[in-house]
């Protein structure tokens, strides 16, 4: 099905300067980018976005590392691209992403593991509509 996905280049990609081989990658698999926007997020915005993970112990660690540098934002627009996206990142952890991953090739820690992806159709719409209103999206 023609799906969107958000997706995150974190502080760690963008301080390297590979945004632009990052979106070559969803480009070459098919992945259209209907909205984009780079951002410093607040400590309040990192905290609301991985709200779901606020019991865990590795959630302060998480914000603080989203709020380091700027990130840039993307939805992602094609055909299963929830799953399309999350192949081309590869595992959380970049030391058991797949060779030629955008994890495996730019991330150096669980923590500063260069994306972030949607992980299923619900989030996906809730995680796109935290960072884009409706007329910040490209019409189907
Ligand atoms: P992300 O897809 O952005 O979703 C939550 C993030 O928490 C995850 O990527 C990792 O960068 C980070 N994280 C740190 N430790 C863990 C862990 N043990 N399990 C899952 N995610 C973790």
């Amino acid at each position: 099905a023609l799906e969107r996905t958000l997706s995150i280049i974190k502080p760690d990609a963008v301080a390297k300067n590979v945004i632009g081989q990052i979106y070559s990658r969803f480009e070459g698999a098919g992945l259209k980018v209907v909205a984009a926007k780079m951002k410093h997020l607040s400590r309040r915005e990192a905290e609301g976005f991985y709200a779901v993970h606020r019991e865990r112990p590795f959630f302060g660690a998480l914000v603080e590392f989203m709020i380091s540098g700027p990130v840039m934002i993307q939805a992602l627009e094609g055909e299963n691209a929830i799953a399309k996206n999350r192949e081309l990142m590869g595992a959380t952890d970049p030391k058991k992403a797949e060779a030629g991953t955008i994890r495996a090739d730019f991330a150096d820690s669980i923590d500063a593991n260069a994306v972030h992806g949607s992980d299923a159709a619900d989030t996906a719409a809730v995680e796109i509509a935290y960072f884009f209103s409706s007329t910040e999206l490209c019409p189907r």
